[in-house]
């Protein structure tokens, strides 16, 4: 086979088989396809679309390039969670303890935020100790003697897509629903859990815009779950705003600290205690949305949280250390009504300036910068009342200030945004 030969096929609209994937994908993993050729074919799949047929079996080949988690010593439906990215989005270190706290065991590894998103082992390494590099016996002892583990995905597991992610950050080619699709599910599959929650994110802080292009793209993972024996649902998210109060690293570790407190925002909260009702359902739980809340705010999860970042090494004085940002600025309303939009892009790419984030993989983050709201969309305000707070170390640029202005849109009518769009099962 010649790699030429398959990206004319794509390129013209035709199907390409199993064989000619597998070859693909593995010859890519070993570095006998070069870059460029694999970047043509992933602007010709932007362009042509993959058949379900091509889908999975470029799940599968991608699967084939790296180790696969063995997580059958562990007792009980292991379950894991995946979210498509977006902003202030700090739902894993809470679901995780809050699931785990029921004694269904969650080994999830999660990665690292680029862009305007942020990522959780980005958030966790903002406490001081945090060790996020595991192997996978260890992974695995610490899943069975405390129920919970959030480490950084192994180098070892989908090689396939470490190279392929990279090649299409810088091809404009990652948001296209069979590449993210194929990605998404290759890792969840590889890491080895029974069962799979996914967090579709929709909105302009997402890679998808519209709940039409969600919808098509969760169904695509559910059914390349289901096709391998892994229970999955797909939940669609609203992320047209930041979720909850915080966006920067360590501010949301202290926004996850006051949800596990009872003392979080009321949407957020519930939002959680949704998904974690779902997950527990996926591993085989019957619970209430009362008895899951009474978890989250009895302090139940905030135990399971603490043991886990205890284990991998945090220091739980500096957990709940405030943020030592040098810089606090205040960003107050304008004028008197209803916020009506605070987008989650805009806000997200503010956070990436004052440090939260990075604008290209190798930028060192500020764990202690960032946004927090204290006012989101449908929250009435009054001329001069807080609606963000900034934590910088560097001098806030009056730029900085305008933007946030700028992004803040009040208006006359409420609207309260719904945080689940749809549950695709
Ligand atoms: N998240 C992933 O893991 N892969 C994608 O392609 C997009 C989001």
């Amino acid at each position: 086979m010649r790699a030429v030969d398959l990206i004319q096929k794509k390129r013209d609209g035709k199907e390409l088989t199993t064989e000619e994937i597998s070859w693909l994908i593995s010859n890519y993993a070993q570095g006998h396809v070069p870059d460029y050729q694999m970047s043509a074919l992933a602007m010709a799949i932007y362009f042509q679309g993959m058949s379900v047929n091509e889908i999975r079996d470029l799940t599968m080949s991608m699967v084939k390039t790296g180790e696969e988690i063995d997580l059958s010593s562990l007792v009980g439906i292991k379950t894991d969670k995946h979210s498509t990215g977006g902003v202030g989005d700090k739902v894993t270190l809470i679901l995780a303890p809050l699931v785990a706290s029921f004694d269904v065991p969650v080994a999830k590894m999660s990665g690292r935020g680029l862009g305007h998103t942020g990522g959780t082992l980005d958030k966790l390494e903002s406490i001081k100790g945090y060790q996020i590099d595991r192997s996978q016996e260890e992974f695995i002892q610490q899943v069975k003697d405390i129920g919970v583990s959030v480490i950084g995905q192994s180098d070892q597991l989908v090689k396939a897509d470490k190279l392929l992610y990279a090649l299409r950050d810088v091809t404009a080619t990652v948001d296209i629903i069979p590449l993210i699709a194929s990605s998404v599910m290759s890792k969840k599959i590889a890491a080895g859990a029974d069962s799979i929650l996914l967090d579709v994110t929709v909105g302009d802080g997402a890679f998808m815009k519209n709940e039409a292009d969600a919808e098509v793209l969760s169904r695509t993972m559910v059914d390349l779950g289901k096709e391998v024996g892994r229970k999955t649902v797909a939940v669609m998210t609203n992320m047209s705003q930041p979720l909850g109060r915080a966006v920067g690293n360590r501010l949301e570790v202290l926004e996850a600290l006051d949800i596990m407190k009872g003392q979080g925002r009321e949407d957020v909260t519930h939002f959680i205690c949704e998904l974690a009702q779902i997950m527990l359902e996926l591993a085989g739980r019957e619970e209430s949305l009362e008895t899951v809340r009474e978890h989250l705010v009895n302090g139940q999860a905030l135990k399971k949280f603490e043991e886990m970042v205890a284990y991998q090494g945090g220091d739980l004085e500096d957990l709940y250390r405030p943020s030592q940002a040098a810089f606090i600025t205040e960003v107050r309303a304008e004028q008197e009504g209803y916020i009506t939009a605070l987008p989650a892009l805009e806000f997200g790419l503010i956070a990436m300036r004052l440090g939260a984030g990075r604008a290209v993989k190798t930028d060192q983050l500020d764990y202690e910068a960032g946004l927090v709201f204290e006012k989101k969309v449908g929250d009435y305000v009054n001329v001069g009342d807080l609606v963000l707070t900034i934590y910088s170390n560097r001098v806030v640029e009056e730029t900085v200030l305008q933007d946030c202005q700028k992004n803040i849109t009040i208006g006359s009518e409420q609207k309260i945004p719904k945080e689940i769009l749809k549950v695709i099962t």
